[in-house]
């Protein structure tokens, strides 16, 4: 950098969201996390896609959620802890405390001022209910304050959220839930079904164009926060399926040559290049349990949709295993 230029001090999301744009758009096959989807914008934009008519994952697993519910809470037992990774909004939990008597509610999530928001509105639904809301990176065993009864939790990890992941991180993370919710947990987490692959790319390609710009959000936040020159209307938001490594993968692709700026930094794209934004692995049973059981977890009961689009497992610590 300039030594003349004097910068304000950056918050530390605001250098890891530099640091991946900046090494992404480096690298031979360009590539930026999916996590930075999620800015204000982003995030309304994710709340329209989970009701298109193309969007069947977030309605189909409130579906199923109300429908298992019961046997999970009988399952679970009396008296569970129940914490929520990556919280965010928090709509599905009352679909899973309204029946399971929780001893506390722990939603953890990166993004404090979404937690306050969903633990009022939770509040005020369950008024009985003990909230301990935690701002932390869920990626990483978790320390949970002191206050928390230590044993006999049930984890929450709906949405399909874990698809975001390649499969050895996936199972890091099921590690460290299995560390964070101890010998006795157990965990409901959310997983979206392989299935016809029409359906897969019209869901991550719908025909109102929100996913869409979704995906060219990204390229908007770049240039709003890291002082970016992309020309956003140069990409086109592409969705393909990717058979052998069973998953949706999303791409900004260069409609033209071009050439811009992002913090003083400069890149060039040919037309055609792409910038590989998302990948959303999808599963089977089978799949499912070998990602689990490599975590620590032992299926117990599959939970799922009559059209077999969307399942939600339940699962217990597996006996013997260390984090
Ligand atoms: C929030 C990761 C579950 O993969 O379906 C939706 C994100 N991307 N449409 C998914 C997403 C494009 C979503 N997850």
């Amino acid at each position: 950098m300039d030594a003349a230029t004097v910068r304000p001090a950056q918050s530390d999301l605001e250098q890891a969201f530099r640091r991946d744009v900046l090494g992404g758009l480096s690298r031979g096959r360009k590539a930026i996390p999916a996590r930075w989807f999620y800015d204000r914008a982003g995030s309304e934009l994710f709340e329209r896609i989970t009701a298109l008519p193309e969007y069947y994952p977030t309605r189909t697993e409130i579906g199923i959620l109300r429908v298992c519910a019961p046997d999970v809470a009988r399952r679970a037992g009396e008296g569970r802890v129940v914490i929520e990774f990556g919280a965010g909004s928090a709509t599905k939990t009352p679909l899973l405390l309204d029946r399971i008597d929780a001893r506390a509610y722990v939603p953890i999530d990166i993004s404090g001022a979404f937690l306050r928001d969903s633990c009022r509105t939770l509040a005020e639904r369950f008024p009985a209910l003990q909230i301990f809301p935690v701002e932390a990176d869920f990626m990483h065993p978790v320390c949970l304050p002191a206050k928390v009864p230590g044993d006999h939790r049930l984890g929450f990890f709906p949405g399909s959220t874990i698809g975001n992941m390649e499969h050895e991180p996936a199972i890091g993370l099921l590690r460290a839930m299995r560390e964070t919710l101890g010998d006795d947990g157990m965990l409901l987490i959310g997983m979206d079904r392989i299935k016809d692959p029409l359906v897969l790319e019209q869901a991550y390609d719908d025909s109102a164009g929100v996913t869409a710009q979704f995906n060219l959000n990204l390229i908007r936040r770049i240039n709003r926060e890291l002082d970016g020159t992309m020309p956003v209307d140069a990409f086109r938001h592409k969705a393909v399926w990717n058979a052998p490594c069973a998953r949706i993968e999303m791409y900004l692709e260069a409609r033209r040559d071009i050439n811009f700026e992002v913090s003083g930094q400069h890149f060039t794209m040919d037309a055609g290049e792409t910038i590989h934004t998302e990948n959303s692995h999808k599963y089977d049973e089978a799949s499912a349990g070998r990602i689990l059981r490599a975590g620590g977890w032992e299926p117990v009961e599959t939970y799922g949709d009559a059209d077999g689009l969307f399942m939600v497992i339940l699962a217990r610590a597996a006996s013997g295993q260390e984090g």
